[in-house]
């Protein structure tokens, strides 16, 4: 279901010239590296890369040899990624398509990626509680599934006023019965908030234990959960944003 927040403050925002221009650029993280390698041992087999985005993820996971199947809800972001495969002269299918409603049928993926943080870009903790369960579904047990999220202990100090701030204009909003980006969210959650993008971006900045407790009752195995900076032995303040898990269908 596309609602008005989706396609405005997701849809809207990733169509943007400056950030198309951003996700131009393709190559994996060196988190991914260590873990694709570790994890995503098979090839040959089908491979789901959620949120592609502009191909970052999908022209590499090509050229290791899986079969790949990228999707986006951002047409786009879909566009971009079939310019970038066209450019290196590989082959995926690729297509505009929702995490909230998958459209593959159960038991299909051997491996599934939603790589930097797209389920955190899903309004409605509803929403990104269905995502993982369409993600079970469609993974073959046994199959793997990388993904990552925000997280709230990035913002430090006065920082970590903004969620409460974010909270305070939702219900503002909600109280007063306004018509805006903040009373079209359904069921707000803390770490929701939009960020200085042209229009606003929807982002969720989650609490990793919530997210593991959140798969652990869906069935997921949680085999790993890291953050990035500690996976790639680098200090660098950004990483810390993102934290890493790798999950099996029991
Ligand atoms: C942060 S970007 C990441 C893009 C790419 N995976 C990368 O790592 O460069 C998140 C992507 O998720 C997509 N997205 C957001 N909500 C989605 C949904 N419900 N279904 C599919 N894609 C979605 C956005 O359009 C955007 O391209």
């Amino acid at each position: 279901m596309v609602n008005k927040i989706i396609q405005e403050n997701v849809i809207g925002t990733y169509s943007n010239k400056d950030t198309l221009k951003y996700y131009e650029k393709v190559g994996l993280w060196i988190s991914e590296k260590i873990l694709f390698k570790k994890y995503f041992k098979k090839r040959n087999v089908k491979f789901l890369d959620m949120g592609c985005g502009g191909g970052r993820t999908t022209i590499p996971l090509v050229k290791m040899g899986f079969n790949v199947f990228a999707f986006d809800i951002t047409p786009a972001m879909v566009k971009l990624t079939k310019k970038n495969l066209e450019k290196s002269g590989l082959k995926a299918k690729v297509e505009i398509g929702d995490a909230i409603n998958i459209r593959y049928n159960s038991n299909s993926f051997d491996y599934i990626l939603f790589s930097f943080n797209g389920i955190e870009a899903i309004p409605g903790r509803n929403n990104r509680l269905k995502t993982l369960q369409e993600i079970y579904r469609v993974l073959k047990p046994k199959g793997i599934f990388i993904f990552t999220t925000n997280t709230q202990k990035y913002f430090k100090g006065r920082r970590k006023l903004f969620f409460l701030k974010e909270a305070l204009k939702y219900y503002f909003s909600k109280l007063f019965r306004l018509n805006n980006k903040y009373s079209r969210i359904n069921d707000f959650e803390y770490g929701d908030c939009f960020l200085n993008f042209k229009p606003a971006m929807f982002m969720h900045f989650s609490k990793p234990e919530r997210v593991k407790k959140d798969l652990e009752k869906i069935g997921f195995n949680l085999i790993f959960s890291e953050f990035r900076d500690i996976i790639e032995k680098r200090k660098t303040p950004n990483l810390r944003k993102d934290y890493f898990y790798v999950c099996e269908k029991k």
